[in-house]
């Protein structure tokens, strides 16, 4: 399976912070927002990551991951000129995709709870159609939105209702055989102009090929788009770190527990950050598994 990241936009409810930086640069707690997306993608399982930006933006992607090999991964950038809707992801990401399954996951959305592991596991085996993941919200005018039946089953789709027919919102996390990319190079603008992730998924639906996850309440969806959602975000992820003493989207933790590097390679990933408390908790993490410093000291 391909991973997508979508991570540009201009975003403009950010102002004056996102007019010199992009908003999923911006750190969220210890780490920039971008963290978050790319450990979800990484818990799938997904090691092969294209994350389109709007040109300008791209460098400073480029310069925090580079290709992606320090986390045994690869990581591909694309530029996206104008927001012109979340489904050119797939006509930008064409050749990436190439004939594999495809996962998206839009920058600003931060997904966060217990069993997410084994949620995202399941969702990634034998994608047949695609698979959406919902989350009952307070305010479902401001996303897409699924209808169910009485047993759950996915029956429509709307983006944005006036007047929403349910509380759940479809989150920025979509899963999709490759039949998407076809769709997407198919598909025509909406009313406010933009190629619809919702367009898509509703020729999924229509075929009875859409699966969906209920993520439940006992579980955390944030995105980040305005200064309160940003400042709830970070305080969310820093309270949580502080109680448990554990890191949320430690990507470097992540590699290493997914076994795409090695115990000594994370160890000096978190050498390099060594001045800061993130790079020593990947150390920290890194002698759990016999990295570098705990082969020392037991030598
Ligand atoms: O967050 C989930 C929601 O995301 C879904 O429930 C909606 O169905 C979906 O349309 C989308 O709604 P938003 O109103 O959040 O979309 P927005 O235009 O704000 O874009 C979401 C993120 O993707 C944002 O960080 C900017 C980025 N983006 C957006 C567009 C339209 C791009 O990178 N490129 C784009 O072309």
């Amino acid at each position: 399976m391909k991973g997508i990241i979508l991570a540009g936009g201009a975003g403009t409810r950010l102002h004056p912070i996102t007019i010199s930086v992009s908003k999923q640069l911006l750190p969220v707690g210890d780490k920039p927002m971008v963290y978050y997306p790319l450990s979800t993608l990484m818990l799938a399982g997904v090691r092969d990551v294209l994350i389109i930006s709007m040109p300008h933006d791209l460098e400073g992607f480029r310069r925090l991951f580079g290709d992606g090999s320090q986390l045994g991964m690869r990581i591909d950038y694309a530029a996206q000129d104008r927001p012109n809707g979340l489904a050119e992801a797939f006509v930008i990401g064409a050749d990436h995709v190439g004939d594999d399954d495809a996962a998206l996951v839009l920058g600003d959305n931060i997904f966060h709870g217990h069993h997410f592991y084994d949620l995202l596991q399941d969702a990634v085996r034998d994608v047949d159609g695609c698979v959406l993941f919902g989350y009952p919200v307070e305010d479902p005018e401001r996303y897409g939105i699924g209808e169910t039946d009485d047993r759950g089953r996915l029956i429509a789709l709307e983006e944005k209702p006036a007047r929403p027919r349910s509380n759940l919102a479809i989150t920025g996390l979509y899963f999709y055989d490759n039949d998407v990319v076809d769709i997407a190079k198919n598909l025509r603008p909406s009313a406010r102009g933009e190629l619809e992730i919702t367009d898509v998924n509703r020729r999924y639906l229509a075929q009875g090929r859409a699966k969906l996850i209920d993520l439940g309440r006992g579980f955390a969806w944030l995105d980040a788009g305005t200064p309160e959602s940003l400042l709830q975000a970070g305080q969310y992820v820093r309270t949580l770190e502080e109680r448990q003493g554990v890191r949320i989207a430690c990507v470097e933790e992540i590699a290493l527990r997914m076994g795409f590097i090695d115990a000594e390679s994370c160890h000096r990933l978190g050498e390099k950050l060594a001045s800061a408390d993130y790079g020593k908790y990947v150390m920290s993490v890194a002698r759990e598994f016999g990295g570098s410093a705990a082969g020392r000291s037991a030598g």
